[in-house]
């Protein structure tokens, strides 16, 4: 039974959604089990829809909730110094490496890449105005090794090779299967190593118990309401090699993953 994904998502981005046969890869990948194809939406998260106010007085507020939760948990749980050592771990050999964090969001995993690393130079970035808008004015907007600006990560503004590595940090979800193939493509040439990380996305009998577990307080929490989405929008190991093999492929992807690990994704161009 052939697999039609619903219509594209309300993402707000400036990358072209092409209608090729990527764009009708399940979550779980072309390989996905019935069960696995159920568990995907194309519902937009608060933190996707426009805090520029498209008519909704509470759409800032609530992207903002989210946001600052993100923030709260990386701190609480250490994912940013965690996510910052997997990111210098892969410019150890670098003497100043120049990094660009796509979808930066608060900026947390940026300030502590600067932290962690003495000569590291930082392009802190996200394609939503109002982030870039916060991010230039807190810290990272006057550090002497960061530079903040409004990127896309499918269409990114940088010339090949700018950078010795970009990360993009537990947003790769939010993109649609085109858009997601598009930052492959966009991540290795403008920097030698792509870092994906991202929500692992269970096997499905795991993944029906995790939703059952956050689904009660959906309505009530944005952060757990933008959790269940994201859940149901990750993508398996097998769809994430499908959308490097899309891009191009020439795109070398190592994949890794643990039960206490997020999903990491390594690419390079061979
Ligand atoms: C869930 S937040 C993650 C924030 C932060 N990286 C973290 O680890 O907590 C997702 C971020 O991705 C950004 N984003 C979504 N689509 C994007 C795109 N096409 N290019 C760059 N950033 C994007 C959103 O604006 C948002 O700030």
């Amino acid at each position: 039974m052939a697999y039609v994904a619903p219509g594209a998502d309300s993402l707000r981005t400036r990358g072209t959604s092409d209608k090729t046969g990527i764009e009708r890869m399940p979550r779980g990948g072309y390989d996905a089990s019935c069960l696995d194809r159920l568990l995907q939406t194309e519902r937009s998260e608060y933190i996707d829809r426009d805090a520029d106010g498209d008519g909704d007085d509470g759409a800032a507020a609530r992207r903002q909730q989210v946001i600052d939760a993100l923030d709260w948990t990386g701190r609480f749980f250490r994912n940013h110094e965690k996510f910052a050592a997997i990111a210098l771990d892969l410019v150890a050999d670098v003497p100043d490496p120049r990094i660009v964090e796509l979808g930066a969001g608060h900026g947390g995993l940026s300030r502590q890449l600067l932290h962690d690393h003495p000569s590291a130079r930082v392009t802190v970035s996200d394609v939503d105005r109002a982030s870039v808008r916060a991010l230039t004015a807190g810290e990272l907007g006057t550090h002497p090794r960061a530079q903040v600006r409004e990127l896309d990560a499918t269409a990114i503004d940088a010339a090949d090779g700018s950078f010795d590595l970009a990360v993009f940090a537990l947003s790769f979800h939010h993109l649609s299967p085109a858009q997601a193939s598009r930052v492959f493509a966009e991540g290795t040439r403008v920097a030698d190593t792509l870092l994906i990380i991202d929500l692992p996305r269970p096997p499905a009998p795991l993944h029906l118990l995790r939703l059952a577990a956050m689904l009660p307080a959906a309505p009530f929490v944005p952060f757990i309401h933008d959790g269940v989405i994201s859940s149901l929008r990750s993508y398996s190991p097998s769809a994430l090699r499908s959308l490097a093999l899309h891009a191009d492929r020439n795109i070398e992807v190592e994949l890794r993953s643990g039960l206490t690990l997020p999903q990491i994704v390594i690419a390079r161009r061979g």
